[in-house]
């Protein structure tokens, strides 16, 4: 494996604050990775999450789990343009109001992303798809971020 030194950046967004989505990515990265190749990416992700400091708020139970890995996994292959699975099984993403759901803080999100970011430095893909990605996440991330820190 190479060693990587890609700065993958967090930006410090305002607590709610919904920058514009620039950088979607796009059926190269699911060609780029597989299905089976972004299952295990969000799998992996899934895993780090349920170690760290926000744990709590992702299903304990090893079935419910399991779904979730499946039901991530498969909005980010219909992100990138696959098939839509998401939308079949889920219905409308509506993703910001799904996460109302849950108490998503600045620092929460932090920990998400940090998360996230080690798994996307040890895929085998190239730079610039791990940095259109990553832009896609920092941004959008903030648009679920919806309680401050102590409340
Ligand atoms: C780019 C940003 C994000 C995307 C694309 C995203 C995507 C998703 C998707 C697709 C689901 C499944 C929804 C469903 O099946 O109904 C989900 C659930 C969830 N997300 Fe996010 N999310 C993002 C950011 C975050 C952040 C920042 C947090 C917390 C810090 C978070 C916490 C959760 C939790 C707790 C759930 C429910 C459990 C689960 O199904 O995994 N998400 N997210």
């Amino acid at each position: 494996m190479t060693f990587n030194t890609l700065e993958l950046e967090i930006t410090n967004f305002e607590l709610g604050e919904r920058g514009e989505v620039t950088h979607k990515p796009s059926i190269t990265l699911l060609n780029a990775l597989g299905e089976d190749g972004m299952r295990k990416m969000v799998s992996d992700f899934y895993d780090l999450l349920i170690k760290s400091e926000i744990a709590d708020l992702f299903p304990q139970d090893e079935k419910i789990f399991a779904m979730a890995k499946k039901h991530s996994a498969d909005f980010f292959i219909q992100l990138c343009g696959g098939p839509e699975y998401f939308n079949k099984e889920r219905g409308a993403p509506r993703l910001a109001a799904r996460h109302m759901a849950f108490k998503i803080t600045p620092n929460g999100r932090i920990v998400w992303l940090e998360c996230f970011r080690e798994v996307i430095l040890k895929l085998d893909i190239s730079d610039d798809l791990k940095i259109n990605f990553w832009k896609y996440l920092d941004v959008f991330s903030n648009w679920m971020t919806n309680s401050p820190e102590d409340g």
